[in-house]
């Protein structure tokens, strides 16, 4: 197991460029592998999670060849040409790998099982396979720890599904993905309704395809295969940059300060529904510029600069902002520990669900290193203050790579080297993660 030891920074500077957006990489090669035709997907980070969609597409049937740079030769077959997978198929601790391979196997004439590591068989399902047996699917799993839930291994039996029209409970882009795919193959038209605005990336791709997917109002979104010619464009697609890998090195320079040069990160996606993070932290007084923007393959993606950073203030965190940034919570948690005053986050319940319980896990992780910070039912309260560098300290990750990583940019900011602990779930979203720190002016080793 590695771990990092971090060592206070000075300023950070440099032009870097963050590795492929993670929820658009499965996406990419997910569809790639229902075209019709050969699909380049370029631009993907390398990262496990996103590996484990390409290896399940790979069990099921589709030829997937390595290019350079990263990129994958992805032979389509077609909407309809999926096969039987040889056995379970091992999600590692992907989530979004799970749920929307749920949605699309749901559909299939053949049964599949879909498993993972001891992580991803600890997060609720029933989340998914609710809606997928009221489109006639047969969904089962274990019962775990909580009444009423439905934890991994699913197995998915389905074909012959019908159209729903449903309202989501909470805001899921993975759940809401899992029932559009599912809609593409079902009978009639499919609609999912959601409370808040979770990332649209299925939709704004599929429609690239020229699938018959729309929204035709705000928070919903629709798929309907009637008449439909049953074929996905085979297209090259790009994967841009992960505005929530993007987060982690923004936030660095915030807490260590930038050099004259300032620190730029370039190509990174900026759909509206990924940047919740940008206005928290300029909610917090932090000036962030969104420079060249342009839309490539169906997603804006633009160079996010700063240039200086000025006095941190506590915000309040609530509502669809954290919708827009329920990923970059963690670190922005941590920006929050050196801002003046305090920062509240609310209707944060999700949270909880995710790789870890990251109202628990940040909570630890800031009280390691000397921060006052309290757990809240939906979210949690951070006292901040600027004069006062963190405490030398040691973290654990609780094998979650945003728990990591969020560490290692407070720990940026501590009084004396600190150490964080468990750091190799970091290669699931963000490969190069220290490397390109240290190339911005930090020193964080592997140990
Ligand atoms: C994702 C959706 C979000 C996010 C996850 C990736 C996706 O999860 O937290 O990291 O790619 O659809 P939920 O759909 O559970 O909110």
């Amino acid at each position: 197991m590695a771990d990092f030891r971090v060592f206070p920074s000075g300023p950070l500077g440099g032009r870097v460029r963050v590795p492929g957006d993670k929820s658009i990489g499965h996406r990419a090669v997910l569809f790639a592998g229902l075209a019709r035709g050969v699909v380049e997907v370029t631009g993907l980070s390398g990262g496990e999670d996103n590996q484990r969609t390409v290896a399940a597409l790979r069990a099921l049937g589709v030829r997937i060849e390595p290019a350079a740079d990263g990129a994958l030769i992805v032979h389509g077959v077609g909407v309809d040409g999926l096969r039987a997978a040889p056995g379970p198929i091992d999600c590692g601790n992907s989530g979004t790998s799970m749920r929307l391979l749920a949605g699309l196997l749901a559909a299939q004439p053949f049964a599949s099982t879909l498993v993972g590591d001891e992580y991803l068989h600890r997060r609720p399902m029933r989340r998914v396979a609710e809606p997928l047996t009221r489109m006639g699917a047969r969904v089962t799993g274990t019962t775990g720890t909580r009444a009423g839930e439905l934890y991994p291994p699913l197995t998915l039996e389905g074909g012959a599904l019908s159209g729903i029209d449903c309202s989501l409970e909470i805001a899921s882009a993975q759940v809401k993905s899992a029932i559009l795919l599912a809609g593409l193959f079902a009978r009639g038209a499919t609609v999912v309704r959601e409370p808040g605005p979770s990332r649209d990336h299925t939709e704004r791709l599929l429609a690239t395809l020229g699938a018959p997917v729309t929204t035709p109002a705000p928070l919903t979104s629709c798929v309907d295969p009637t008449g439909w010619d049953r074929t996905l464009l085979a297209r090259p697609l790009h994967v841009p940059g992960d505005p929530s890998s993007s987060a982690f090195l923004l936030a660095a320079g915030l807490l260590a300060g930038v050099t004259a040069a300032g620190l730029v990160v370039e190509g990174v996606c900026v759909n509206p529904t990924r940047t919740g993070f940008l206005d928290a932290l300029r909610a917090m007084g932090a000036e962030i510029l969104v420079e060249h923007e342009r839309v490539v393959g169906g997603e804006p993606i633009a160079d996010l600069v700063l240039r200086a950073t000025g006095d941190l203030v506590g915000a309040t965190l609530e509502g669809a902002l954290v919708v827009r940034a329920i990923d970059e919570i963690p670190v922005l948690c941590a920006v929050a520990a050196r801002a003046r005053g305090v920062t509240v986050v609310r209707n944060a319940e999700e949270l909880r669900v995710k790789e870890s319980d990251r109202i628990v896990t940040t909570v630890r992780a800031l009280r390691a290193l000397g921060v006052r910070a309290e757990e809240r039912p939906d979210g949690l309260v951070i006292e901040g203050d600027p004069s006062r560098p963190l405490t030398p300290g040691a973290v654990d990750s609780a094998g979650d790579h945003r728990i990591a990583m969020a560490a290692v940019v407070a720990a940026l900011t501590a009084s004396g080297p600190c150490l964080v602990r468990d750091v190799d779930n970091v290669a699931t979203s963000f490969p190069g993660f220290a490397r390109l720190l240290t190339d911005l002016g930090a020193r964080v080793d592997p140990s």
